[in-house]
């Protein structure tokens, strides 16, 4: 052994079973170029500020360049005693820059430095993953445009209950999806906070400047309280929860695609690229991706309460308990990843089956609530029309007459309220602003489209 960073305190070297335990350079090295980048900001710091001299500070920049290199190509040749990420990249620096080296952890800690590469890599990852949800809202809105009027049951308690088109119910996806990057943006707007010169938890007695590695990193300010700028995982909690609460809305996306795949629904057919089929049984395919946006929920809700579990009843200010926070993390956004892009696959190629779902929507059962709606035009209390048109109900259901002879019998109802049971009718009375009609859809998709248009200007600002 040899080469701990704080080897000095120490007469003998760690177990191997401690190491194994402790080392998270396994997973960490996966925020080299955070990391490194946050070194380029502190060395010009301590260089501005006096601390090193104009040469050691190229020395150890260059240095840098080259560790970058090795990690990005992979010709990084790790040591045992590289701890962490934080720990490889000094001790490379230092073996390519012996004295200068020596002075890169000058009035830095991993403390603050862990907690800056964390910050930075979910800043990046969080900005990279906004526009994938915002592909699937446009395949959506795409969607929504291209289907037209095509209609189908709308569900309470998954039994059928009004009609409703399509696109609207394409578009409720939509706007679920805009809450969420939403959330990714607020979560983005709070990690703007540079924890870079809390040290080990305290500051330093040396004439750091914080605000200018903030800057340098592009975050907006710097931490106002050094304990809390090292203890809080907040971000991390918070991403985590804005990508289970995604992967939430993409598990319903993915559920409703399973039932309408399936023989007894029929309302779209899969793509082949986008559906698997069975090893014994040869007329199967199977909505695998749904299925997985469906399950992928759970391991991401999983990695949310775990995470919150660990952060709970810590003592200020860092405990090593934190080092829990990448995996969860890093987990998470790839799993978001994929699951973006598949699923996008996957909605983007469905065909829908616009006959089946109408067919299923004409159910004159559908135009129940129209029907009573039909009453209250005439002047009749809400509840003296559902009592008319579920006693009709009844009695069609007992096999007295069809649902439409007896409208047209009923001395309340009659030939015109009948004509709301015809195919298709019943869909365009929800007129009502944000309603279910074809046409209140056509001002939806307007509104979604200048939402869609809003956001990207948000993004790209
Ligand atoms: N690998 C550590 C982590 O991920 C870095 C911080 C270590 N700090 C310490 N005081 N041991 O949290």
């Amino acid at each position: 052994m040899a080469g701990e960073l704080w080897e000095g305190r120490f007469a003998g070297g760690p177990s191997e079973a401690l190491q194994a335990l402790n080392d998270s350079f396994p997973f960490d090295r996966r925020m080299f170029r955070q990391d490194i980048e946050g070194s380029r900001a502190h060395v010009t710091m301590l260089a501005d500020v006096g601390l090193l001299s104009a040469g050691e500070r190229d020395e150890i920049l260059a240095a840098l360049n080259t560790v970058e290199g090795e990690m990005a190509d992979g010709s990084f040749v790790g040591v045992t005693s590289d701890e962490d990420i934080h720990t490889a990249v000094e001790r490379r620096v230092t073996e390519l820059a012996p004295d200068a080296g020596g002075k890169i952890h000058t009035a830095r800690s991993r403390n603050d430095q862990v907690a800056l590469d964390v910050r930075m890599w979910t800043r990046e990852e969080l900005t990279d993953l906004v526009p994938l949800v915002a592909r699937v809202q446009q395949t959506l809105a795409r969607q929504a445009a291209d289907v037209g009027e095509a209609y189908l049951p709308g569900y309470t308690h998954l039994q059928q209950a009004q009609s409703v088109s399509l696109a609207h119910h394409l578009l409720a996806h939509g706007w679920a999806l805009a809450r969420d990057i939403d959330r990714m943006l607020d979560c983005l707007d709070r990690l703007d906070v540079s924890p870079l010169g809390a040290g080990a938890l305290a500051g330093s007695s040396l004439p750091i400047d914080p605000a200018q590695t903030a800057a340098a990193l592009g975050f907006s300010k710097p931490f106002d309280n050094s304990l809390d700028a090292v203890s809080d995982r907040d971000y991390v909690a918070e991403s985590l929860f804005v990508l289970s609460l995604l992967g939430v809305h993409l598990s319903r996306i993915g559920e409703e695609l399973i039932l309408w795949a399936s023989t007894e629904f029929g309302f779209v057919t899969l793509d082949d690229a986008f559906s698997t089929g069975s090893s014994m049984m040869p007329q199967k395919k199977n909505p695998d991706i749904a299925e997985l946006a469906r399950g992928k929920a759970g391991r991401l809700i999983g990695h949310l309460t775990g995470f919150l579990t660990t952060l709970k009843g810590l003592p200020l200010t860092y405990n090593k308990d934190m080092q829990e926070d990448k995996e969860p993390l890093f987990d998470a956004c790839d799993t978001v990843r994929l699951t973006l892009l598949a699923l996008d696959g996957m909605l983007s190629t469905l065909q829908f089956n616009t006959e089946t779902m109408a067919a299923q929507a004409d159910n004159p059962y559908a135009a129940a609530t129209d029907l009573a709606e039909y009453l209250v035009q005439k002047g009749l209390p809400f509840r003296q029309g559902h009592a008319i048109v579920g006693d009709l109900v009844r009695r069609a259901l007992e096999g007295e007459a069809s649902l439409l002879e007896l409208v047209s019998a009923s001395p309340d109802l009659g030939p015109e309220a009948a004509e709301l049971l015809a195919p298709g009718v019943s869909v365009r009375q929800r007129t009502s602003p944000g309603g279910g009609s074809p046409a209140a859809t056509t001002v939806e998709l307007e509104a979604f489209q200048a939402h869609l248009r809003t956001q990207s200007a948000r993004l790209t600002r």
